[in-house]
């Protein structure tokens, strides 16, 4: 494995979450992959879980971490091509990002949708350039379109959880007042479709998921229909992916008062098959999930925070095997 970013980069999902389990049971069994090895996360936006999970992980398995900040501490990076730099940005990320592969084994990157372009975001316009000029594998930690690390350690959580073979797991999109990015929903759907679940996505029209990660799912308007039977709930704000309509690309569409009937509460959990709920966190509570949810019985979003590092680690793992 070269890069991590989708679910066909981690090979036969069985297989990686008999690997998961195996790594949770004992996550200092491959100290030795690290030895002398370094990891650098580089990012460029905010993070809890992923910066210490990944960080966490890494350190299980012997590496040596660098973490960069960029927009703390580092030089400002041009990231365009052609631009006279004449501003306030005093590096190119084409030179920026060879140094940095050149001071490790190993870079896992962060970086979000900017929703100035969508071409460039569902390109991978940063992401890419470490792919291709870092000369070190590379896996990514929450991208313009993906959050892989993010499905894995879902995955796995729904493996450890589920009562059935195979479970209605149901994603639901929930009101934000800001717009965020697609990644979350987007890789869950991947990896959802790629997994033995009934998968289930419910949103208002207009925001339609990329068809490239959404495949054969079923999309079920009603939010309520959608519920009935579900074993697990999976809750999540995204902004306009702009399919239909790419002008509207990054927006908040309409009032998001007028959507607070879909915050995710008792009301829709009990016509479930008293499913878990899970969300991928940070959560705003009483706008995407009740206190009441989140703080019930079924609620999984601790464990499922907690298999960040499993999920990492397995990521982290096969990297150090092909080293
Ligand atoms: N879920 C997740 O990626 O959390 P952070 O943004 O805090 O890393």
């Amino acid at each position: 494995m070269k890069v991590f970013q989708n679910v066909q980069d981690i090979g036969n999902l069985q297989d990686a979450l008999k690997e998961a389990l195996e790594v949770k049971r004992n996550r200092f069994a491959y100290q030795h992959l690290g030895k002398n090895k370094t990891l650098l996360m580089v990012f460029f936006n905010n993070s809890l879980r992923t910066r210490l999970s990944t960080q966490k992980a890494a350190m299980n398995l012997g590496m040596n971490v660098i973490v960069l900040d960029v927009n703390a501490g580092a030089w400002k990076l041009e990231t365009e091509r052609g631009v006279i730099m004449d501003g306030d940005k005093s590096e190119h990320l084409l030179e920026a990002i060879p140094v940095m592969g050149s001071y490790c084994d190993l870079i896992g990157v962060r970086s979000f949708a900017r929703f100035e372009n969508r071409d460039d975001d569902y390109n991978e316009a940063i992401l890419q350039q470490f792919v291709k000029y870092s000369g070190k594998p590379v896996f990514f930690m929450e991208s313009a379109t993906v959050h892989p690390l993010q499905s894995f350690a879902d995955l796995i959580t729904i493996e450890e959880y589920k009562e059935i073979p195979r479970p209605k797991v149901v994603m639901t999109w929930a009101p934000h007042p800001k717009a965020l990015p697609q990644a979350v929903p987007n890789s869950f759907a991947q990896w959802m479709n790629a997994a033995d679940v009934d998968f289930v996505i419910t949103h208002p029209e207009g925001y339609e998921l990329d068809s490239k990660f959404v495949g054969n799912a079923r999309i079920e308007y009603d939010q309520m229909a959608a519920m009935e039977g579900a074993d697990f709930v999976y809750a999540k704000n995204w902004s306009c992916p702009g399919v239909s309509r790419p002008e509207d690309y990054g927006k908040v569409l309409g009032d998001y008062h007028d959507y607070l009937d879909w915050t995710v509460s008792e009301r829709q959990m009990a016509v479930t098959r008293d499913a878990h709920f899970m969300h991928c966190l940070p959560v705003r509570r009483n706008m995407i999930v009740t206190d009441e949810v989140i703080e019930g019985p079924r609620s999984l979003v601790i464990p499922e925070a907690a298999n960040r590092e499993i999920s990492a680690e397995v990521v982290i793992k096969r990297f150090l095997e092909e080293m």
